[in-house]
């Protein structure tokens, strides 16, 4: 029997999701959820760019619970914590990419989200590529080694083409390149680093002293427009952010993300276009994950070429829905669960 489960928004990681979930044998659509009015009463394939499916969206949160999903994707913009314990309490399974890893980010917020799942005997489970993917991959590569004395993962992307305004300019995006509140929002945007990074550190054994997070930026010198919306020269167009989590006086666990946008930066950062592991110790290891596009992918703009980083966003929550429902109930990250793989997506 293929799980039940619900797309909670179809937005840029939803649209993948929903996707991924008509093209998988292991899953099937149930219902939708629209968070938007515009979307509501669409169906949910036409709202992911295919054909209709004749699972129609609604924001009628009630009506979907009483359809007993297993399995809740959820990918809205921002976590809604009323609306998780909502999910949870109903007995159906969590999983997401929306700003969730072990959900201490959250504050009081994870202590209702873990009373539900207690409520609901039910589980969360959070990744994306970075947090999420990333981490795992960093922990396996860790696996080879009789010394580690530092592990870094770094996400080295231009992520000109995607198309998220509200969720960019939250960490600083467009603001003048001297406004003093940037490092605050960059800390607080992507607060849920700080969660991988305790949970690297969990996963070897080590218990940290602090994490901290630095910020560097970069500014574009030219006016740049990026469809929905625009950045003006002398403000932020790239973001470097570094959550570290330390012992003993030295980072054990880097987590770092390099960003940028448009071809004007200025310093003008080089990007790796993928993820890479830099773990130093014995041996050192060097892990880099390349994102390309497939012989056969069309992409006609620049942002055509983000539905790649949408596909890898959204698989590593829906691949993990077997293992979550089978979890027992809780929070639930990639060291509690089975090897996640991407059963049921092997070409015919
Ligand atoms: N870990 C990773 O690797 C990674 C990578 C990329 C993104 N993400 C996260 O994944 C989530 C989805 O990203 P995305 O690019 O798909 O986002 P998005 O397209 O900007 O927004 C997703 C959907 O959220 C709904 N929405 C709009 N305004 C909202 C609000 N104020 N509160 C709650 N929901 C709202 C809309 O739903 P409707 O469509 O129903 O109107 C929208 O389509 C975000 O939390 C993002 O930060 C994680």
């Amino acid at each position: 029997m293929p799980f039940r489960v619900v797309q909670w928004t179809t937005g840029n990681v939803g649209q993948r999701s929903v996707r991924a979930v008509i093209a998988s044998p292991d899953l099937e659509l149930v219902g939708c959820y629209a968070w938007g009015p515009d979307k509501v009463g669409r169906d949910a394939g036409e709202l992911a760019g295919v054909e209709p499916i004749g699972v129609v969206a609604t924001d009628d949160v009630a009506a979907l619970l009483a359809l007993r999903p297993d399995c809740v994707i959820y990918n809205p913009k921002w976590p809604d914590v009323d609306h998780l314990v909502q999910i949870l309490e109903s007995g159906a399974h969590v999983v997401t990419t929306a700003a969730f890893i072990t959900g201490h980010a959250l504050g009081e917020g994870r202590d209702r989200i873990a009373d539900a799942c207690v409520r609901g005997k039910s589980t969360i489970f959070g990744s994306g590529m970075n947090p999420g993917f990333a981490n795992l991959i960093g922990l396996v590569s860790a696996g080879i080694c009789d010394r580690i004395d530092s592990i870094t993962v770094t996400e080295s992307v231009d992520s000109t083409g995607y198309d998220s305004p509200d969720t960019e300019r939250s960490v600083g995006y467009g603001l003048p390149i001297d406004d003093p509140s940037l490092p605050e929002l960059v800390e607080r945007g992507t607060a849920v680093f700080g969660d991988a990074v305790r949970l690297m550190a969990d996963a070897l054994g080590v218990e940290l002293d602090e994490v901290t997070c630095e910020a560097e930026f970069a500014q574009t010198t030219e006016d740049l427009d990026l469809g929905s919306w625009s950045i003006d020269a002398g403000c932020v167009a790239g973001i470097a952010a570094s959550w570290k989590g330390h012992r003993n006086g030295r980072a054990v666990v880097n987590l770092r993300v390099r960003w940028r946008k448009g071809q004007y930066l200025e310093p003008d950062w080089k990007i790796e276009h993928g993820y890479i592991v830099d773990i130093q110790g014995q041996p050192c290891v060097r892990t880099k994950v390349e994102i390309l596009p497939g012989p056969d992918f069309v992409a006609r703009s620049f942002a055509d070429y983000m539905a790649l980083g949408m596909i890898i966003t959204s698989l590593p929550a829906l691949n993990a829905i077997r293992a979550v429902c089978a979890a027992p109930p809780g929070i639930v990250t990639y060291t509690d669960l089975p090897l996640v793989t991407g059963r049921g997506f092997v070409s015919a």
